[in-house]
C-alpha cells in the first residue's frame, strides 16, 4: 500500500504549507505594525501579502485565534492603501474589507489587520492604529515540493538561506525524475529545479494495487495485484510481475462499472410540466432510454432523450416544455387591435382582432382575426388599415378631385377626373358613390396624345426624339436636306408635337437649289407685263390675272377674260416642283 505523503519538517518551525509555495509564520508575541514588519523581514521573507481567496481561506483554517488578530502587509501611504511588499496601491477588486470597514474613524487607523477565526467576517480586513500591538503574520518563499515527494533540508547558516540544502525523495511506487538535490546559491537562487515523481505501476481509476517485493522495490520478481472498488468489474489481468527483462508481464487492467447492478434514479426522469415521458425499460437499468415529448403548443427546450449511463447518472437533464410564442403583433395605424387572453400575450391559441377607424378599411378583409397556431405562426400576416380613397383608384396621369356632401367617400361623394397635359381622358370623367355603396362608373384612363406620323422627306433626312411615346406629345423631329437641296421653308426645320396632338408646322419638303433658281427665273419670266408682251392676245382682252404673291412652288395664278371674250386654256395654273407652270397660260378669244 502506498504510504501517505510524509512531510519532513524538523528544520522548519511553525511551518504550514501554502498553496503557492509559501510557508506562513507568525510571531509568538505581539508588537506594533512597524516592529511586526521588521520582524518578518528579519526572520522570513516579508509580511503576508494576500494573493487570493484560497489563500485567505487557507490562512483562516491554519492559524490559531489570537487576541488582537494579525498584522498584514497593507498600510496607508500618502492617503492610499498600499501593499508594502510591492509598493503597489490596493486595487478595488483586491479589497477584502470587513463589513463597514475601513472607517478610519479614529486617529491614524492606517494599518491593516486580518480577522482570523473571529466568527464573523473571517479572513476580512480591518483598519487599525499602527501603534496597536498584534501578532505578526509573515511568509517565507519556500522550496516547492512536487506531488508524491518528500523533502529534507539542512540549513548551515539560516532558514532557507545561503548553502541551505534540500534532498527530495519519492513516495513508494514512484520514481524520481530530475535532480534529487538542490542548494541555495550565493545568488539566492536554487541550484536545481525540483524533480518530479512518476509512478512505476500505474493504478487505474477505481482500482487499488498491492505489491510485494521479494528483492527490492519494484525490481525483479516484484508482483502487484489489482482489485477494483465495489460495483466495478476488473477487465484485463489482475496481476503483473516484474520480469528479468525489467518489463512488467502484463498491462494494467481497467475497472469498469458492473452493468448488471447499475440503476439510475427514476425520479430524475419525472416528466416536466406539459410533457410526457416514455422509457424503454421499467427498471431504469443501464442503457435504459427515456424520450420526452411536449403537448401541442409547447416547445421542447433541452434534450428530448436521456440514457442511464454507467455512472448511474442519466446522460441529460429532463428538458422543459415552453409555451410556443408567435411574433408580436402591433396595433395598426388608423386602427385598433384586441387580443385574447390579453393584449401582451402572443402565444399558442392567442387571438387578435383588428378594426379600422372610419374612412379606413382592412387591406384584406379576411384578416380581421388572427390566431396563433401550435407552430408559433399566425394564420395570416399582420393586417393594416388603408384609406378608402384607394377604392377610387387614380389612373396614371390623372388628377382627381372629390367632394363629399355627407361623409368622406360615402353616399353622394363625387369625384372628377382630369388628365395631365398631353394626355387624353378616355371614359367617364366623373363618378358618384351611389346608395348601393358602389361607384357609378369605372375610373377613366388617360392616354398619351398622338400626332400624325411624319416621314423622311425625299432628298432629306428626319431625326426624331420621342421622350414619352412614338410621334406623341413632346416628340420633336428635325429635318435636314441632302446637299444641293434645301428646305422649302427654312422655319420648318424642327417640328414639335403639341398637347392637342398637332405638329406646329406641316411636314416640310426638300427642294433642289437649282430648281429654285429656275423658279426665280420663272418668277422673272412670268411677270404680267412680260406675259402680256409675249401673249398673242391684246392686253385689254384679259379682265383679271391674279397670282398669289411670289411665284414660288405652289403659287397659283388665275385668269378671267373681259366681256365678249372667253378663256381658251386653264383658268388657273400653278407653279410646280419642277419650276414650270402646270399648264400653258390661257388666252382670251372673242365670242364668235
Ligand atoms: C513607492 O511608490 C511611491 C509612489 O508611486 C514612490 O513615491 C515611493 O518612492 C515608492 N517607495 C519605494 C520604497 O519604492
Ligand atoms: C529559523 O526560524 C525559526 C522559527 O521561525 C526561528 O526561531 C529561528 O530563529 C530561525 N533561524 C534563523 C537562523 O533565522
Ligand atoms: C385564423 O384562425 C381563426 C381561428 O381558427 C379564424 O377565426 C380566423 O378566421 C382565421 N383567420 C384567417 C385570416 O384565416
Ligand atoms: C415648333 O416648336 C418647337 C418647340 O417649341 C420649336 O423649337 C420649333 O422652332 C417650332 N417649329 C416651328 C416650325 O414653329
Amino acid at each position: 500500500v502506498y504510504s501517505k505523503l510524509q512531510w519532513f519538517n524538523s528544520a522548519v518551525l511553525n511551518l504550514w504549507r501554502g498553496t503557492e509555495g509559501w510557508s506562513y509564520n507568525s510571531s509568538t508575541y505581539t508588537m506594533n505594525w512597524e516592529s511586526a514588519r521588521h520582524w518578518c523581514r528579519q526572520h522570513y521573507t516579508d509580511m503576508v501579502a494576500i494573493q487570493n481567496k484560497e489563500e485567505i481561506y487557507h490562512l483562516n483554517s491554519i492559524l490559531p485565534k489570537v487576541s488582537g488578530y494579525y498584522w498584514i502587509g497593507i498600510r496607508k501611504i500618502n492617503g492610499s492603501w498600499t501593499w508594502v511588499g510591492t509598493n503597489k496601491t490596493l486595487t478595488k477588486e483586491a479589497e477584502n474589507w470587513a463589513d463597514k470597514e475601513p472607517n478610519n474613524g479614529r486617529n491614524n487607523e492606517d494599518c491593516v489587520e486580518i480577522y482570523i477565526k473571529r466568527g464573523k467576517d473571517e479572513g476580512k480586513w480591518n483598519d487599525e492604529s499602527c501603534l496597536k500591538e498584534k501578532t505578526a503574520l509573515c511568509y517565507t518563499e519556500d522550496v516547492t515540493s512536487p506531488d508524491r515527494a518528500s523533502v529534507h533540508c539542512s540549513h548551515p547558516y539560516g532558514n532557507f538561506s545561503y548553502d541551505s540544502q534540500c534532498e527530495y525523495s519519492c513516495e513508494e511506487g514512484y520514481e524520481l525524475k530530475g535532480s534529487s538535490m538542490t542548494r541555495c546559491t550565493s545568488t539566492t537562487e536554487w541550484s536545481n529545479k525540483p524533480p518530479t515523481c512518476e509512478q512505476d505501476v500505474t493504478s487505474p481509476d477505481h482500482a487499488s494495487v498491492h505489491c510485494s517485493h521479494p528483492y527490492g522495490n519494484f525490481s525483479y520478481d516484484s508482483q502487484c495485484e489489482y482489485s477494483c472498488e465495489e460495483g466495478y468489474e476488473l477487465k484485463g489481468s489482475s496481476t503483473t510481475r516484474c520480469t528479468s527483462t525489467t518489463e512488467w508481464s502484463s498491462e494494467p487492467p481497467t475497472c469498469e462499472r458492473d452493468k448488471t447492478v447499475i440503476k439510475c434514479k427514476p425520479k430524475d426522469v419525472t416528466s416536466p410540466d406539459h410533457a410526457s415521458v416514455h422509457c424503454s425499460h421499467e427498471n431504469f437499468s443501464y442503457d435504459s432510454q427515456c424520450e420526452y415529448s411536449c403537448e401541442e403548443g409547447y416547445e421542447l427546450k433541452g434534450s428530448s432523450t436521456t440514457r442511464c449511463t454507467s455512472t448511474t447518472e442519466w446522460s441529460s437533464k429532463p428538458p422543459t416544455c415552453e409555451l410556443v410564442q408567435c411574433p408580436e403583433l402591433i396595433k395598426p395605424q388608423k386602427g385598433q387591435m384586441q387580443c385574447l387572453p390579453s393584449m401582451d400575450i402572443f402565444s399558442y391559441q392567442s387571438t387578435c382582432e383588428f378594426m379600422c377607424e372610419e374612412g379606413y378599411t382592412l387591406r384584406d378583409s379576411s384578416s380581421s382575426t388572427l390566431f396563433c397556431g401550435a407552430t408559433g405562426r399566425w394564420n395570416h400576416s399582420q393586417p393594416t388599415c388603408e384609406s378608402k380613397t384607394e377604392d377610387v383608384t387614380s389612373p396614371d396621369h390623372a388628377i382627381i378631385h372629390c367632394s363629399h356632401p355627407y361623409e368622406n367617400y360615402s353616399y353622394d361623394s363625387q369625384c372628377e377626373y382630369s388628365c395631365e397635359e398631353g394626355y387624353e381622358l378616355k371614359g367617364s370623367s366623373t363618378t358618384r358613390c351611389t346608395s348601393t355603396t358602389e361607384w357609378s362608373s369605372k375610373p377613366p384612363t388617360c392616354e398619351l396624345v398622338q400626332c400624325q406620323e411624319l416621314i423622311s422627306p425625299q432628298d432629306g433626312k428626319m431625326h426624331c426624339q420621342h421622350p414619352i411615346g412614338r410621334f406623341s406629345y413632346q416628340s420633336a423631329c428635325e429635318f435636314i436636306c441632302e446637299e444641293g437641296y434645301m428646305l422649302q421653308d427654312s422655319s420648318s426645320s424642327t417640328l414639335f408635337c403639341g398637347a392637342t396632338g398637332r405638329w406646329n408646322h406641316s411636314q416640310p419638303t426638300c427642294e433642289s437649289k437649282t430648281s429654285l433658281n429656275l423658279l426665280r427665273k420663272t418668277f422673272i419670266t412670268i411677270t404680267s407685263d412680260e406675259y402680256f408682251a409675249i401673249a398673242p392676245l391684246k392686253k385689254t382682252l384679259m379682265k383679271t390675272l391674279s397670282c398669289t404673291s411670289s411665284f414660288k412652288y405652289g403659287s397659283k395664278c388665275s385668269f378671267s377674260c373681259a366681256e365678249g371674250f372667253h378663256l381658251q386654256g386653264a383658268s388657273e395654273i400653278s407653279c410646280t416642283k419642277a419650276a414650270k407652270w402646270s399648264q400653258e397660260p390661257p388666252r382670251c378669244e372673242g365670242n364668235q
